[in-house]
């Protein structure tokens, strides 16, 4: 039955980095632990081609790339299985047929080894396959080998068992046997056929499956380069095309590389010596690792600093390096190879032209941020090189720990120096560092205690067996007795006094900072002493509870051997249950896509990387809070906790055996009981080591207060629970109400409460889908503000234009030839000017000065206007300047014989009016 390739980077077996072999996917099948009636549980038998990377764990071929013809990082295997269908026979006499008769490959080329068995292991040899082979090829080429070639395994646990390999010979009329499996080109291994029967089991034993199956692979890349009769791996037309656009992205133009007779030749498929300049190696390293990184990203990775995504970091450092440094290559050229590569490959694997953006775009980020890396350090890279050949040293530590100079680049380029990496010293160094770090920050929090490796073999010496976790993270009151007290760097019998101690108790449940998640706090009671705990450190197995005496003279001493009672602090666990539900509440809304990049889980909150529909994801986990469900912990077998559907781990991380499975809302016995069942995935279980509450009750409030993006794909969303919660909940509601009354306001009251809620608004932590909907409410109050003050401006205006025409009326009737008044419109300047244009129009160039006031500002805006030809030359400024010097006033223009000015006293208006009136009465009568 053909069957997809599952993505490469695997989202349900955290014990691998990458998909390394085309069985991975089909291990519960081997391990007999899919449900029966899953589309893996009819499986009999399947063939597929699957992606694979093998560039860490136990298959890691990165430092090989480039370096001959046939590795790769990225390659597909081509398998066929039985699942306790056919076996021994019948995948031989499979093999046998699709290569002789389907591909047409001479047998006398054919080579194939068995398994020669093991006697320390106690495994027998496997005959069986012999007698098989012995049928369809000449004894002589039927070659025994052990376990290193031999017995199959994934990885350090996992379905394995002996294998027989085909290996063909490039080369025809010789005797080939004396080259199989010898790093020979010209003789390899093209099909790997496993028979699984065994498990290796956490302990390393092997137990053996319930059914007897049959697992190959064959390498594609090899298999086509037999086809296409080429020599190696690279010359078939998987890969060619990369290599042409490798030489055409440098290149673009043959005519220009032939006029300036420089350049990089053509691949030439060189190796070793041959290959001057390293110039070959450089096309494969930067094809396969195009090929890696792009697969990679497509199925939703991406290069970073920690596990997998460090991994394609170096993948990408190296491609882009070699690039740089044999192949003279331009910046970005890496990312511009995608284009090339979903055109030879996207047809068989649509992932590539569905994603091809995306991967475009995260290749040319890194590759940038790397080149930037790059010119910065490799000047600072050649002086450490030349300073090391002269006179030793350890600057291989001092890059990376001064100028971040990665230490993978480092070994690459101190090759092209003729040097090497002192990678034991600068692991010395880098845990000293860390070291460092940890008494810095114990320090930061004026607690400086750490067991040291004496200090931790004294207490071996002494016979103190390591602390006792159990009972495991339970919120009660406990009781244990005090073992060791250590302060400084010596332990004594008694502690009393103001100082910081740390207290190592027979058994505790507080938690010691790991994982991500920050250390319990609490308090310790002795008979004659109450001890704050205030840091909780692990060291080799010892838990040390760091902290010192509440003030007072009753509670100071604690002496070993002393009965204690302890109390752990309870504000960490509601936010790790919270991590665990806003989880769940994220894939619920956002799909199953979503992997947890990061979460750190601190006291006061808790954060995620992540995006999206932020109310819907707010409520499931506050229902959750609401529905009172309690909070299932058990530590069961690691391969029983994986078969629970639907539960969580994260990815990557190395899981123990047995591990700790967290479950919200059903017991972990029940998901035990039925493990396929389909209700599973509407729970939240995850497998976890750390602190939680017993029921989502007791974290009684959770808000989610901000959603950024923090790097390209992913997204950050913070948020708090408990006492944190509510009170965020209590300043949006504030807030509201601040909305609310200041609806009620207007003018400029209004406009000043807008600006000053604006401010709170966006520096408050509440919850963001609240803090939206208030942005909504305050946008109205805005809409609000400017509706009235658009009618409030032509009230305004019909207002001051009435009262000038009144006083023009009254002037004319009274001869007085000009008029100075006082409108009542605020600061409203458009109404103001609107009265003395319409006044001037009216009454042919009547000189009038309008005034009007704000009382809550005490300011005064004026206009005036004097006609041209006003009697005596009068001017506007002549008048409007020295009228608003009792109000501090300054004023301008005078074009058109129109000015205008403001004052700020506005008590002193009367004055001015006068002042106006007079000056006017000088000049114009
Ligand atoms: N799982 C076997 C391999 O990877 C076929 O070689």
């Amino acid at each position: 039955m053909p069957w997809p390739s599952s993505p490469v980077v695997l989202v349900d077996d955290p014990t691998l980095l990458f998909a390394n072999a085309g069985m991975n996917q089909f291990k519960p099948v081997f391990l007999g632990t899919a449900a029966p009636d899953s589309p893996l549980g009819h499986l009999r038998h399947a063939c597929n081609t699957q992606k694979c990377i093998r560039a860490g764990g136990k298959h890691n071929d990165l430092d090989d790339v480039g370096k001959d013809t046939y590795h790769h990082t990225f390659f597909e295997m081509l398998g066929n299985w039985s699942f306790g269908d056919y076996f021994k026979d019948g995948a031989i006499a499979y093999a046998w047929q699709l290569l002789t008769q389907v591909y047409k490959l001479p047998t006398d080329r054919i080579y194939a080894t068995y398994f020669d068995g093991d006697d320390k292991v106690g495994l027998a040899p496997d005959t069986e396959s012999k007698d098989i082979w012995f049928k369809y090829l000449l004894n002589e080429r039927v070659l025994p080998l052990g376990c290193k070639d031999n017995f199959w395994e994934m990885g350090d646990t996992g379905p394995c068992g002996p294998c027989t390999e085909i290996h063909f010979d490039r080369i025809d009329n010789r005797d080939a046997a004396s080259l199989v499996n010898n790093d020979d080109p010209t003789c390899i291994e093209i099909w790997n056929l496993v028979f699984i029967q065994f498990n290796r089991e956490s302990d390393a034993t092997l137990r053996s499956l319930p059914a007897k199956h049959v697992d190959t692979g064959m390498g594609f890349e090899r298999l086509t380069s037999i086809l296409q009769n080429k020599m190696s791996n690279y010359d078939t037309d998987v890969l060619m095309p990369l290599f042409d656009a490798i030489h055409k992205v440098f290149f673009p133009d043959a005519y220009l590389q032939l006029l300036l007779c420089a350049g990089i030749q053509p691949y030439s498929g060189k190796v070793g010596f041959d290959d001057v300049g390293k110039v070959d190696m450089a096309y494969r390293v930067v094809a396969d690792h195009i090929r890696a990184l792009s697969f990679a990203i497509a199925d939703g990775s991406q290069p970073r600093n920690e596990g997998r995504e460090y991994v394609l970091r170096r993948i990408l450092r190296r491609a882009v390096h070699f690039g740089h440094q044999k192949l003279m290559a331009k910046q970005g050229f890496f990312s511009s190879l995608v284009d090339v590569f979903v055109r030879v490959m996207g047809d068989v694997f649509p992932e590539l032209k569905d994603n091809e953006k995306k991967i475009k775009d995260i290749i040319e980020e890194e590759e940038a941020s790397f080149e930037n890396t790059l010119a910065k350090g490799y000047e600072r890279f050649k002086k450490a090189a030349d300073a090391v050949k002269e006179n030793g040293g350890t600057d291989a530590f001092v890059l990376w720990d001064t100028y971040g100079y990665p230490i993978d680049l480092t070994e690459v380029m101190a090759v092209d120096f003729g040097l090497s990496v002192d990678m034991e010293g600068f692991n010395v160094s880098m845990e000293e560092a860390r070291q460092k770090a940890r008494n810095a920050r114990y320090k930061a929090g004026g607690k400086s205690i750490v067991l040291d490796a004496n200090a931790t073999s004294h207490l071996r010496n002494q016979g103190l067996a390591s602390t006792n976790d159990s009972p495991k993270f339970q919120h009660e009151v406990h009781s244990s007795v005090v073992k060791a007290i250590y302060i400084g760097s010596e332990f004594i019998a008694t502690a009393s006094g103001d100082e910081d101690f740390g207290l190592v108790l027979e058994s505790t449940s507080f938690y010691a900072e790991q994982g991500g998640q920050i250390y319990d706090t609490g308090s310790i009671e002795g008979a004659s002493g109450s001890f704050t705990v205030n840091n909780v450190q692990v060291f080799a197995g010892y838990v040390l509870h760091i902290g010192s005496f509440l003030e007072g003279p009753d509670s100071k001493a604690l002496s070993v051997g002393d009965e204690a009672d302890y109390t752990r602090c309870t504000l960490i666990a509601p936010n790790h249950t919270c991590t665990h539900m806003l989880n769940f509440a994220l894939r619920e809304v956002l799909g199953d896509h979503i992997d947890q990049k990061g979460s750190i889980v601190l006291p006061e909150k808790l954060r995620f990387g992540f995006s999206h529909d932020l109310r819907k994801i707010e409520d499931i986990v506050k229902k959750q809070i609401e529905d009172e469900l309690e909070v299932s912990a058990q530590e069961i077998k690691l391969a029983d906790a994986k078969g629970i559907n639907g539960v969580r781990a994260v990815f990557g991380e190395i899981y123990p055996h047995p591990v700790r499975v967290v479950s919200i809302g059903r017991k972990v016995e029940d998901l035990l009981a039925n493990p396929e069942s389909k209700e599973w995935l509407s729970i939240s279980t995850e497998l976890c080591g750390g602190t939680h509450i017993s029921n989502t009750r007791d974290a009684a409030a959770f808000a989610l207060i901000s959603e950024e993006g923090i790097a390209k794909g992913v997204r950050r969303i913070t948020t708090v629970t408990a006492e944190c919660a509510s009170q965020a909940m209590k300043l949006a509601s504030s807030i509201e109400t601040d909305i609310n009354e200041a609806s009620k306001l207007d003018g400029a009251t209004l406009e000043k409460k807008i600006g000053s809620i604006k401010n709170t608004l966006d520096a408050a932590a509440i919850p963001a889908a609240r803090k939206a909907d208030l942005k909504g409410n305050v946008s109205k109050l805005e809409d609000q503000l400017r509706e009235a003050k658009k009618k409030m401006g032509k009230e305004n205006i019909q207002k001051a234009v009435k009262t000038a025409i009144d006083a023009a009326e009254a002037a004319v009737s009274e001869g007085k030839p000009f008029c100075v008044i006082h409108v009542d419109v605020g600061l409203d300047t458009t109404a103001v000017r609107e009265a003395v244009v319409k006044d001037m129009d009216r009454f042919k160039g009547l000189p009038i000065m309008v005034f009007s006031t704000d009382e809550a500002s005490h300011k005064v805006v004026i206009y005036a206007g004097v006609p041209p030809d006003a009697p005596n030359g009068f001017k506007v400024l002549d008048w409007l300047t020295p009228s608003i010097a009792p109000l501090k006033g300054k004023g301008g223009s005078g074009k058109n014989g129109l000015a205008q000015g403001q004052g700020s006293d506005a008590c002193r208006v009367k004055e001015a009016m006068e002042l106006a009136t007079h000056i006017a009465s000088m000049k114009l009568s």
